[in-house]
């Protein structure tokens, strides 16, 4: 088959490797139909993530086809139309049965294996350990374009975003970040009614995204002195009563700081690389939390109902669309999302 294969920082490939086969008794191969990319596929190609090695296949999202089941699989049968969940989950360890499958300990103590620790999604067919419980079934007249954004970002916004920030009815709420991460939280903090959301980016065009497609009631571009000022004047007590962090620099993280309220909650949601001070100092007598993660995506299968319900729309994250065999110029166009005016590429089989 083929496949997107990492070499090493700054090397990939689209080639010829084996066909994935069942290993385990609980394995699933699913024939992949949709796939996207990641902003931590880019991290890995820019040689973030040292565990990724030489010859791993990438990608952890996908939508595909079964075409086999290990002996241990009961639940799922050739033909089934699936949602690969970015995160592993064996559901029995001591972590998956209380809903945090990102430390999966079947899976090794980090659910988070595909395109990571073995071979992912971006190819033509992929292995799903623990495939009962890491798959979800696609409803009747969803269409692959519906859902793909349910491996991952859409539960990444929600879980770390929405639910971590606890958005409640009348709640102002201010994203800093408007990439697909942050979107996704805007779109998925509608299901809670805040009064505002208020979209922080430094592009234009993925702020106007955020107030057409994705429930931003308020936009502000973080890029000249005062935003702070302005974002404050929105809210209702001179502050957020939830802010999200969508970027993973300690500059928004520290800005998150300043535009909390009072009773408060800063949903740190992205990845950082750098350590950022905390101004412990004030933030305690202000009764602020702070939360932070890696996605467990255990609410991927709510998340398929709202969107079957008609109660959840991700499709306008799709802006780019490839076939698989272009999955290198899917690479160049998302590699550059911000000139290229993207937000997710679609590639299809
Ligand atoms: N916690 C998790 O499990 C998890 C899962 C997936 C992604 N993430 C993280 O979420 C974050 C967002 O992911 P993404 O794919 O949307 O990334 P992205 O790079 O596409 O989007 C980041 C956005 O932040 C904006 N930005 C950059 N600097 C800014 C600044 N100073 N002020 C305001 N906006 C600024 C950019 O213009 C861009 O639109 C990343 O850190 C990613 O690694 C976390
Ligand atoms: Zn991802
Ligand atoms: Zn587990």
């Amino acid at each position: 088959m083929k496949a997107l294969v990492y070499h090493g920082p700054g090397e990939k490939t689209w080639e010829e490797v084996p066909d994935p086969t069942i290993q385990d008794a609980n394995d699933v191969i699913v024939k992949i139909d949709t796939t996207t990319i990641c902003g931590s596929d880019l991290h890995i190609l820019k040689g973030d993530v040292p565990a990724v090695t030489d010859g791993r296949v990438l990608g952890h999202e996908g939508v595909g086809t079964i075409v086999e089941v290990g002996t241990g699989v009961a639940k799922f049968e050739v033909g089934h139309r699936v949602v690969v969940n970015c995160i592993t989950t064996c559901g029995t360890c001591a972590y998956c049965r209380v809903g945090h499958p990102s430390h999966c300990q079947s899976a090794g103590g980090v659910g988070w294996l595909l395109g990571h620790l073995v071979d992912g999604t971006q190819a033509e067919y992929v292995r799903i350990p623990f495939g009962e419980t890491s798959l979800h079934s696609i409803p009747e007249g969803l269409s692959d374009e519906e859902v793909i954004f349910v491996s991952d970002i859409i539960p990444t916004g929600y879980e770390m975003g929405v639910l971590n920030g606890n958005v409640q009815p009348g709640n102002d709420v201010v994203v800093i970040g408007s990439g697909p991460v942050g979107l996704a939280a805007m779109v998925t903090a509608q299901l809670k009614s805040p009064r505002r959301i208020i979209a922080v980016d430094l592009d234009d065009f993925r702020l106007e995204a955020a107030r057409r497609s994705f429930g931003a009631t308020h936009t502000v571009n973080s890029g000249h002195e005062g935003w702070m000022d302005e974002v404050r004047a929105l809210t209702r007590h001179g502050g957020a009563d939830v802010v999200m962090e969508a970027v993973g620099i300690p500059a928004t993280l520290e800005a998150a700081f300043e535009l909390v309220r009072p009773t408060g909650r800063i949903a740190n949601i992205g990845v950082h690389g750098a350590p950022v001070t905390m101004p412990i100092d004030r933030l305690w007598i202000e009764n602020i939390t702070m939360t932070m993660g890696l996605v467990d995506a255990v609410t991927a299968p709510t998340l398929i109902e709202l969107i079957e319900a008609g109660r959840l729309n991700v499709r306008p994250l799709a802006t780019h669309r490839f076939g698989l065999d272009d999955m290198l110029e899917a690479y160049d166009v998302f590699g550059q999302a911000g000139k290229n005016s993207a937000l997710k590429v679609v590639i299809t089989s």
